[in-house]
């Protein structure tokens, strides 16, 4: 029987910032929750520069560099601005997403397919400067496709749809996740998902053999409300390994 692949878990502190950032102090201080998410057993701290910089700021993310040893995945618009913060900070890695100024977060994949010239020079000069690079995007064939000729080494699928469906709709959307993750490890592309998951959605997921690390962010901020973020991300990691064990 082949070794079953670890499953990394990404914790997104973005939302820590968007409470903060609500009264324009310092608490709660984002950088915290890392050290915290670190201590719970995070793997890899997540973090988005909007060009808005409505919730992770600048300074976020001097700090998250100087302090936190857990590796950084930017996410990041494809902006020359956010390529110069990029290759200043050389983060572990950056997640290009796309990034439309009036929407409330991410809500689609990247066009990898239709926006190929755009984004080569940026995915040359992140991978260039040894950042690993991610593209966000559509659980469908051809941006993965895209995405490998990019030579972008890694894809994050968008799990949004599949978590905001019920029923036939959330089976079909799960079965194009589960094509497209099987497609990236058979085009040599290391496979990531995130958007939208809870401890109700995560299993199925994490259940996904070719699928290597899930980023999570708005629901574990908001469950850390209830019962505190490290018990969070103690419940989320267990319901992770549980259904990667095959026990869900
Ligand atoms: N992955 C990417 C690329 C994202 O843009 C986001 C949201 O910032 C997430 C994962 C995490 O999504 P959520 O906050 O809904 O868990």
């Amino acid at each position: 029987m082949s070794k079953l692949r670890p499953l990394r878990l990404g914790v997104n502190i973005d939302h820590v910032a968007t409470i903060r950032n609500a009264r324009g102090g310092k608490h709660p201080d984002p950088l915290r929750a890392a050290k915290i998410a670190a201590a719970a057993g995070a793997d890899g701290i997540t973090a988005h520069l909007r060009e808005d910089r409505r919730h992770i700021s600048d300074a976020d993310i001097d700090r998250l560099m100087a302090e936190i040893d857990l590796p950084l995945n930017l996410e990041m618009a494809a902006t020359d601005e956010m390529l110069a913060i990029a290759l200043r900070h050389k983060p572990h890695a950056a997640c290009i997403v796309p990034e439309k100024r009036e929407e409330r977060t991410t809500e689609g994949g990247l066009d990898a397919a239709g926006q190929r010239q755009h984004l080569s020079p940026i995915v040359r000069q992140l991978s260039a400067a040894g950042i690993r690079v991610s593209l966000f995007v559509e659980p469908a064939l051809e941006q993965l496709d895209a995405a490998e000729a990019l030579g972008a080494p890694v894809v994050e699928l968008h799990t949004g749809r599949y978590c905001e469906t019920s029923g036939a709709e959330q089976a079909a959307e799960l079965e194009r996740i589960r094509k497209a993750a099987a497609h990236a490890d058979a085009i040599g592309l290391e496979c990531h998902a995130g958007h939208g998951l809870t401890y109700e959605t995560v299993a199925p997921i994490a259940a996904i053999p070719t699928i290597v690390e899930l980023n999570i962010g708005h629901f574990l901020i908001g469950e850390a409300i209830f019962v505190g973020l490290a018990e969070a991300i103690r419940q989320m990691r267990e319901l992770m390994n549980s259904a990667r064990a095959g026990n869900s």
